[in-house]
């Protein structure tokens, strides 16, 4: 035992708040040895209680090909100390696609339980050309999958013995590096920490803290290996789980219940990682223009006429907003589908204004259903229990729980007639209340009692033989009894689902309701949720440390498929100040989804709450935001279609400067635009690290070239860092104070020069709102380039939409030599030249959708 490294120690004893001895380890066969690190096994030190290399596992029996990959049958003859071992399995190799390894271990005897989301059905024969090789271990068994072209490791599950029992499957993996991201939902660095550290994963409400479980869930992780090159993995797997991370380096999955179903991404660069991870679950959906705007929200506007009043505030002061929201405020006695006659009574009339001035209204809805009105008094209720679509205890009467307004039903959004209802729901009241978007929150579901009312009953649902490391010990903590009853499935299998299935159901309503893109934005997540919604990070609070987190949230949950991003600006919990929602405001401008939310009974915080000074300094960074718009509506379609990332961490860009494999108090808007936002108190500089290259500062223009080393930049309050990377072109528009004015207004094209004087960019437009305008070719896609001193505009697609837009400047950085001569499509052309090298082409005038070209001598 002793010969066995720390580091390389594998937990046989994970279950937590237990002191394990000698004796309870070695009935389980295990080797015990104390540390002093560690009081307890499991969540944070050497484990005291684990493996032997000879522990018995399953061994590989049989292995024969198949025309995607390979067939095998695994076989246990010594029982674990978990009940119910499968002993035999039936392993699927499948060989998808060049950079794509499919592996499946079923239960041939019985169908178990399996994620319902749509994945590709792998082709009928196996990638001719795969990047990965496989290799089987008989005994006990193992799989070692390596990258063809490096020989590295990229997963070798016989490093610890494979579980496969009823309530309690197991497998673990070394990890070629210590570089490790994803495993969403929590809060923690963009890099994860592989000191036994445990990622726990089962929804749940609770205001984000280190090391615990949150509102989504997603068993997807992207690794980098030493020489530049990634890979990603996933796990489809929806039952609560424990991802235990140990610096080896390596990884344990622990679940309990599902399959064994995952796959393994080649990449090899980060970026395609993740676009073939999406390739699998789901491309994120391009959102409605108005989402990249500006929004405003709090807990506890109190009427519709405060609400306005924020609403014409804003507009006194010129400050941009697309958006007004409302959270339960506006609700009557906080029932769904209602609004409260009295305090809310002109809420009509408020989103009829904002439809006026070109902005737009989201209000918020709960699950939770009230189930004790007078029968006949409330429809949604009435209908559904007539309906059978609440969840059901496992009497199979409905569940009650408690939420905002009492007692209540949860829809069992599993349930096809569920989504109907749903969408009656929200018909009805967009007729009295003509809202934009949905906002959906507290769907883990969030339970203000442990289950229901009733408790729950004692089973090996709600007791299963292992409980992962959740906040609050059990299952049910703060949620529905496991042992509920949904339509597809137990609660026990499907409690992780609820937000995505719960968004996918509203997602579907709007798009019948408004016949436009619909805009979600769900607390709750799970793979493939980017198809249906946006998320933002929760209940924060008005921290520095908040705004720093916030970053990490934001690159995560973009490499796990949701772009549309963000935290609440300025803080939820607590109250800001000044400087800090300033600094906020500034960095939430770059956030994919801009919204300022505030808690009930806090302070204001909308940008009109504060002195002129900062409400000048939000407002520059919200227009500076607004004038980034088709840049931002590019990045979000490249997303779509191909499903890059939009808030882009560094070492996307630079995967061979390990010096960005830690980087989170930076980020990149696609691959070029460098945000370095001011995070800490006081200061009016930040230390930025530039990778190697040449940079710009964007809004002057001025180089600088970085050896790959850390720099300090002024930052005064109004004031963010923006750098454009060398080589790129990004289309930019004069602002206005929503973005149906501002998204008809003349461009301004950025232009940074490589050293060698090259560049690139590109601009996806279509009409902001129409659904599916690339799928059915309702688009423009024009193409910059910049070579020998001249810049070209190509129209790769054209569509009249593009064609209300003008081009009216020209801005070039790094024109080393001031021209004599400009000229755009060969005629002369009115420019100016500064000492900073930077050329402007002015009074252009030039129609988007004809090609064109700038040239200076
Ligand atoms: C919890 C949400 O996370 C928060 O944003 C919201 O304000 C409250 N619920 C009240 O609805």
């Amino acid at each position: 035992c002793s010969q066995i490294p720390e580091a390389w120690r594998f937990d046989c004893y994970p279950e937590r708040g237990v002191v394990v001895t000698e004796e309870m380890c070695h009935a389980r066969n295990c080797c015990f040895i104390q540390n002093s690190q560690a009081k307890t096994s499991g969540r944070n030190g050497v484990p005291w209680c684990f493996y032997t290399p000879e522990y018995p596992s399953y061994e590989l029996v049989s292995i024969t090909d198949t025309e995607i990959g390979k067939v095998g049958k695994l076989l246990r003859n010594k029982k674990t100390y978990y009940p119910k071992d499968i002993d035999a399995l039936q392993l699927e190799v499948l060989y998808e696609e060049d950079n794509r390894l499919h592996v499946k271990i079923t239960d041939p005897a019985e169908k178990r339980y399996e994620v319902p989301i749509d994945v590709p059905v792998g082709p009928k024969t196996a990638s001719s050309n795969p990047t990965y090789t496989v290799d089987f271990i008989k005994e006990p068994f193992g799989l070692i999958v390596k990258r063809t072209q490096t020989g590295t490791v990229l997963l070798n599950t016989s490093i610890a013995p494979l579980f496969y029992a009823d309530q309690f499957l197991q497998m673990s993996t070394s990890l070629p590096s210590r570089f490790i991201y994803g495993l969403g939902e929590h809060r923690s660095n963009f890099l994860h920490d592989l000191q036994w550290n445990t990622l726990t994963m089962w929804a749940r409400d609770v205001p984000p803290m280190e090391l615990t479980n949150l509102y989504g869930v997603h068993p997807f992780y992207l690794s980098m290996e030493s020489d530049g090159m990634a890979h990603g993995f996933f796990m489809l797997n929806s039952n609560a789980m424990d991802v235990a991370l140990q610096p080896a380096p390596a990884l344990t999955w622990r679940m309990i219940g599902g399959i064994l179903d995952f796959y393994v991404f080649l990449g090899p660069d980060p970026s395609s990682v993740i676009a073939q991870y999406l390739d699998v679950v789901g491309k994120p959906a391009m959102p409605i223009y108005w989402a990249l705007g500006y929004h405003l929200c709090r807990w506890g506007y109190k009427s519709s006429d405060k609400t306005w009043n924020v609403v014409k505030e804003m507009r006194n002061y010129g400050i941009p907003q697309d958006v007004q929201w409302n959270d339960i405020d506006y609700m009557d006695r906080a029932l769904d589908f209602t609004y409260a006659t009295v305090n809310f009574s002109t809420l009509p009339d408020l989103v009829k204004d904002l439809h006026k001035h070109d902005q737009h209204y989201v209000m918020i809805l709960d699950p939770g259903i009230s189930n004790s009105l007078p029968s006949g008094s409330y429809w949604p209720f009435d209908e559904g229990k007539k309906r059978g679509i609440f969840i059901n205890d496992s009497n199979g009467d409905i569940l009650t729980g408690k939420v905002w307004p009492g007692l209540t039903a949860f829809p069992d959004f599993s349930n096809p007639d569920t989504h109907e209802w749903w969408y009656q729901n929200l018909k009805s009241f967009h007729e009295k209340v003509p809202f934009d978007g949905v906002w959906i929150d507290m769907n883990e579901p969030s339970n203000f009692f442990d289950g229901s009312l009733n408790g729950c009953p004692e089973n090996e649902l709600e007791n299963p033989p292992y409980t992962p490391g959740i906040l609050g010990g059990t299952l049910k903590a703060k949620t529905v009894c496991a042992s509920a009853r949904q339509k597809i499935s137990t609660h026990y299998n499907i409690h992780s689902l609820y937000g995505l299935m719960e968004a996918k159901a509203t997602e579907s309503a709007l798009r019948k309701i408004t016949d436009k893109r619909p805009f979600v934005i769900s607390r709750s997540t799970f793979p493939s949720q980017g198809k249906y919604s946006g998320h933002w990070l929760g209940d924060n609070r008005s921290q520095w440390k908040d705004l720093a987190i916030s970053i990490p949230g934001m690159l995560t949950f973009n490499i796990l498929g949701i772009p549309l991003i963000g935290a609440d600006i300025c803080g939820f919990g607590g109250s800001t100040t000044e400087e800090l929602c300033v600094r906020w405001t500034q960095l939430g401008a770059f956030y994919p989804f801009s919204r300022n939310h505030n808690s009930i009974d806090e302070q204001d915080q909308e940008p009109t709450a504060f002195s002129p000074a900062a409400r000048i300094a939000m407002k520059e960074v919200i227009l500076l935001r607004y004038s980034l718009f088709p840049h931002l509506y590019t990045l979000f379609h490249h997303a779509h279609i191909s499903g890059h990332t939009v808030a882009t961490p560094l070492l996307f860009q630079f995967p061979n400067d390990e010096k960005t494999y830690r980087i989170d108090k930076q980020f990149l808007w696609g691959k070029s635009l460098l945000v370095t936002p001011v995070l800490e108190a006081g200061h009016d500089y930040v230390v930025g690290y530039f990778p190697k290259g040449l940079w710009y500062d964007f809004h002057t223009g001025d180089s600088l070239v970085s050896s790959g080393e850390e720099i300090n930049l002024q930052a005064p309050i109004d004031k963010i860092n923006l750098h454009l990377r060398e080589g790129s072109i990004i289309p930019t528009q004069r602002p206005n104070t929503t973005l149906w004015v501002s998204s008809g207004q003349p461009l301004n094209l950025i232009v940074s020069l490589s050293e060698d004087g090259l560049a690139k960019g590109d601009l996806y437009w279509d009409d902001g709102e129409t659904l599916d305008t690339y799928e059915k070719d309702q688009y423009a896609y024009i193409y910059f380039t910049v070579e020998q001193n001249t810049m070209t505009s190509e129209v790769l697609h054209n569509h009249e939409e593009a064609a209300y837009i003008t081009v009216e400047t020209v801005s070039f950085y790094g024109v080393k030599v001031e021209p004599e001569n400009v000229t755009v499509n060969s005629q002369e052309a009115a420019f100016t030249y500064r000492d900073n090298q930077v050329l402007t082409v002015t009074d252009l005038g030039l129609n988007l959708i004809r090609n064109f070209t700038i040239n200076w001598m």
